[in-house]
């Protein structure tokens, strides 16, 4: 296999958050703990979970623009943190990150083809005629080009998103990450957003999709990262393969249901206090020690971060 473009070892993430009055002592958020993975050239990962398990806060760790507290990110094979701020700026443009917030990520002053052109002449560094025509292009193969002159308010929700991603794919990147790209958008609307996103990507670029949508990260994705309480606990090809974690299974099942809050930088297992797993002889191992995660059957990549892995196998 070739090597790959992301490698994420041991990266944790602590926001130390202020008392609310000023005599309250302020407290520190575990958003993100020991978390590895690595993607390769070509695949399309979903990074899942619900709110408030850390899947922005990783992302932006994967792109240098959050600092881990602990743990490494490579890209390409570069420890990230340790390229030389000048390199960083010149390569900026092969490592990009579509943001939550469309509306807020673009100027309110600018055009669609400003928005475009500014980018590829900042970050790509072409001559403004050459980014024009780009841009032009760009809009064309996401169904824009009828809206390059117009503001960002006058976008409609589905058109704003793709504008966020219309500026990124100009750039060709060799990694895309991008947070929640079809949330809030109705059927037609997100399947046009994802459509554009995936058909748009670079040969052998690599993708990253935050999604609380799990149709999505079941078919358009390789693989699917979930996320609890900051930590990945399972790792699965779903075209291929069920996920095992009880939380994962709940995660995606296909009925509607609530799920249960699990805690922030708990010591053992998050999902505990809802284990249908853990039974008597397991809890106090559940509740000590946060398990790692390990493969469930090798050489498949599917992983799981549960106590009862891999003695459950085949029970
Ligand atoms: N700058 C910050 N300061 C303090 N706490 C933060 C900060 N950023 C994130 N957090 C906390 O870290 C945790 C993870 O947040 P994050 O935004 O990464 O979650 P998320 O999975 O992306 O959620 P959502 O699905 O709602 O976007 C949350 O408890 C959040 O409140
Ligand atoms: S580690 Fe324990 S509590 Fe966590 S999912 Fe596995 S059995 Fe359940
Ligand atoms: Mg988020």
């Amino acid at each position: 296999m070739s090597a790959p473009i992301v490698a994420v070892a041991g990266v944790t993430k602590s926001f130390h958050v202020p008392g609310t009055l000023p005599w309250k002592p302020g407290r520190f958020v575990k958003a993100v703990q020991g978390v590895d993975f690595a993607i390769h050239p070509g695949e399309i990962v979903a990074l899942v979970g619900q709110s408030g398990s850390g899947k922005t806060t990783l992302a932006r760790i994967v792109l240098g623009l959050e600092e881990p507290t602990t743990g490494t990110v490579h890209l390409d094979g570069e420890r990230w943190d340790h390229v030389p701020e000048e390199r960083r700026r010149a390569r900026r443009a092969q490592y990009q990150y579509v943001p939550q917030d469309a509306l807020q990520a673009l100027d309110p002053q600018q055009t669609v083809l400003e928005h475009l052109v500014e980018t590829l002449t900042v970050l790509a560094g072409l001559a403004r005629r050459d980014a024009a025509s780009r841009a032009i292009d760009q809009l064309a193969s996401l169904g824009l080009d009828h809206r390059a002159h117009a503001l960002p308010r006058q976008l409609s929700g589905g058109e704003q998103r793709r504008v966020t991603l219309a500026r990124v794919l100009a750039l060709a990147p060799r990694l895309v990450v991008a947070d929640e790209p079809t949330s809030g958008l109705d059927r037609d609307r997100r399947n046009a957003v994802l459509e554009a996103l995936l058909a748009n990507l670079a040969p052998g670029a690599a993708c990253i999709l935050v999604t609380h949508d799990m149709d999505v990260a079941r078919t358009a994705c390789h693989r699917a990262l979930t996320m609890l309480s900051g930590r990945i606990i399972e790792e699965v090809d779903l075209r291929r393969e069920s996920p095992v974690h009880p939380y994962g299974e709940l995660l995606f099942a296909p009925w509607d249901h609530a799920l249960p809050k699990a805690p922030l930088g708990a010591e053992g297992c998050p999902f505990v206090a809802n284990c249908r797993l853990a039974e008597p002889a397991l809890a106090p191992t559940c509740r000590s020690l946060a398990p790692a995660l390990r493969a469930v059957d090798p050489p498949s990549a599917h992983r799981v971060a549960c106590h009862a892995y891999p003695s459950r196998k085949g029970s």
